[in-house]
C-alpha cells in the first residue's frame, strides 16, 4: 500500500483517483486577497472553517490577519482547538445537555463565543456556566430576513438581548446576523441593494439594543457573496466568509465574487464502451455533492459532467469526441463545503506537483 507521504514530490498525474486536490498557490492568493479587501473595507475577518474543516488552513487565515475563526458545529470547533486554534465563534445555537457540557469543556481550553436566539436555550447555558464557575461570551443571533436561525431583527432581537444579558454566567458581546439568502443573488446590483437593506436591519437592531443600555463590541455577518457589500455599513465589525478560500462553480457563476478555484477533483476515465458521445469517470455521488448542481469540467471546452450513480460520473461531448481510457481530468465541485465533507484528505499541490497531504480532520464532525 502506498503511504500518503510517499506521494509528496510526485506529479498530480501519479495520484490514484478520485482524489481531492487543493492548489496551495491559489489558496494563498485567495486568503491574501480577502485579508487585503477586508483591511481596505475596515472590517475584521473571522473566516468560516465549515468550508475547509482543516486547522492547517485556519492557521494560514490567522497568519494573514484573521481575528479568529468561525465554526458551524461544536465538533468542528473541538477539532480546531485540538489543532491549536485559540479564538473560535460557533455560529449555530448550542442546544441540549450533551452539547452544553461539551461547550463548557471547550471553553476551558480556548476562547469560545457562542450564539443565542432563545431565552430557554440561554438559561441552560447560564446555569451550566454558573455551575462550572465560568463566563461565556455570546452574540444574539439575529435574522435579517434569512429565516433560518436567529431572532427577527429589530424589537424582538433587542428584547431577547436585554433578557439574556441579565443572566449570570453569560457576557453579551453583540450580534450575529447572517444573510444567507443573498449570497448568490445575481445581478450583483440587486445583491448590493438587498444586502444594504439587511445591514440596515442589523443597524436598527443595534440602535435599539444601545437604547436599552447594552454595549455591542461585535456585529458579525456575511459570506463570500455578500461581504463586499455588507462591509459598507459602518455597524459591521467583522465578516465570516468561508467558501472564498477554495471556491466552487456556483460561486464562480455569482457576479462580483473575485476568487479563484483552488479545489478540484482528479478523476479517471474508466469506461468508454456504452456510448460514443460520452465517457464514464470514477467520480460520482460519493465524491462530489450535487445539491448545487453538477460539477464543472476543467480544460474540456464543450464537455459537461453529470453524476451517473454513487461511484460514476458521465462526461458528455456534444460532438462525439472521446477521451482515452485511464485519462485523468479535473472537475470543479459545484458546492465546496458538502464536497470537502466527503473526503478524508486534501492532496496539496503546487504547479502540478504534490507538496503535502492534509487530513480533513473535521470532516464528518456534524454534531
Ligand atoms: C453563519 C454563516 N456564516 C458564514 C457562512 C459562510 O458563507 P460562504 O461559504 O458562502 O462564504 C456560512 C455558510 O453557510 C454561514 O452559515
Amino acid at each position: 500500500m502506498t503511504m500518503q507521504s510517499d506521494l509528496i514530490g510526485r506529479s498530480v498525474q501519479d495520484l490514484d483517483t478520485p482524489s481531492l486536490l487543493l492548489d496551495l498557490d491559489v489558496v494563498e492568493r485567495n486568503i491574501a486577497k480577502m485579508a487585503a479587501d477586508a483591511r481596505a473595507w475596515g472590517v475584521n475577518v473571522r473566516p468560516h472553517a465549515k468550508t475547509h474543516k482543516t486547522p492547517a488552513v485556519a492557521h494560514m487565515q490567522l497568519a494573514a490577519g484573521a481575528i479568529g475563526i468561525t465554526c458551524a458545529k461544536l465538533g468542528e470547533a473541538e477539532v480546531m482547538a485540538d489543532g491549536g486554534i485559540g479564538e473560535i465563534l460557533i455560529s449555530q445555537e448550542i442546544v441540549g445537555e450533551l452539547k452544553v457540557h461539551r461547550l463548557i469543556a471547550l471553553s476551558q481550553r480556548c476562547h469560545v463565543t457562542t450564539v443565542i436566539d432563545d431565552l430557554e436555550g440561554a438559561e441552560a447555558l447560564s446555569q451550566a456556566a454558573g455551575a462550572a464557575g465560568i463566563t461565556l461570551d455570546f452574540l444574539v443571533d439575529v435574522t435579517p430576513g434569512f429565516g433560518r436561525t436567529g431572532m427577527p431583527a429589530g424589537e424582538p432581537a433587542a428584547r431577547l438581548a436585554e433578557q439574556v444579558a441579565r443572566l449570570p454566567g453569560l457576557h453579551f458581546m453583540g450580534i450575529q446576523g447572517y444573510e444567507g439568502h443573498l449570497q448568490f443573488v445575481n445581478p450583483a446590483s440587486e445583491r448590493e441593494t438587498r444586502v444594504a437593506e439587511a445591514m440596515e436591519m442589523l443597524a436598527d437592531t443595534k440602535a435599539r439594543m444601545e437604547k436599552a443600555g447594552l454595549q455591542l463590541q461585535i456585529v458579525s455577518t456575511a459570506g463570500t457573496g455578500t461581504c463586499r457589500f455588507a462591509a459598507r455599513n459602518p455597524v459591521v465589525t467583522e465578516i465570516q466568509p468561508g467558501s472564498y478560500v477554495v471556491m466552487d462553480s456556483r460561486y464562480a457563476g455569482t457576479e462580483a465574487v473575485e476568487f479563484d478555484h483552488s479545489l478540484s477533483i482528479l478523476t479517471s476515465v474508466v469506461s468508454r464502451a456504452a456510448r460514443s458521445d460520452a465517457v464514464i469517470v470514477d467520480a460520482g455521488l460519493k465524491t462530489l455533492s450535487t445539491d448545487h448542481g453538477p460539477a464543472a469540467t476543467r480544460g474540456l471546452p464543450g464537455a459537461t459532467y453529470e453524476p451517473a450513480g454513487d461511484e460514476h460520473g458521465r462526461i458528455m461531448y456534444p460532438d462525439g469526441h472521446q477521451l482515452p481510457l485511464g485519462q485523468k481530468l479535473e472537475l470543479i465541485p459545484s458546492h465546496c463545503d458538502t464536497t470537502i465533507n466527503l473526503h478524508d484528505r486534501y492532496y496539496v499541490v503546487r504547479e502540478g506537483m504534490v507538496v503535502d497531504v492534509w487530513n480533513i480532520d473535521a470532516r464528518g464532525r456534524i454534531q
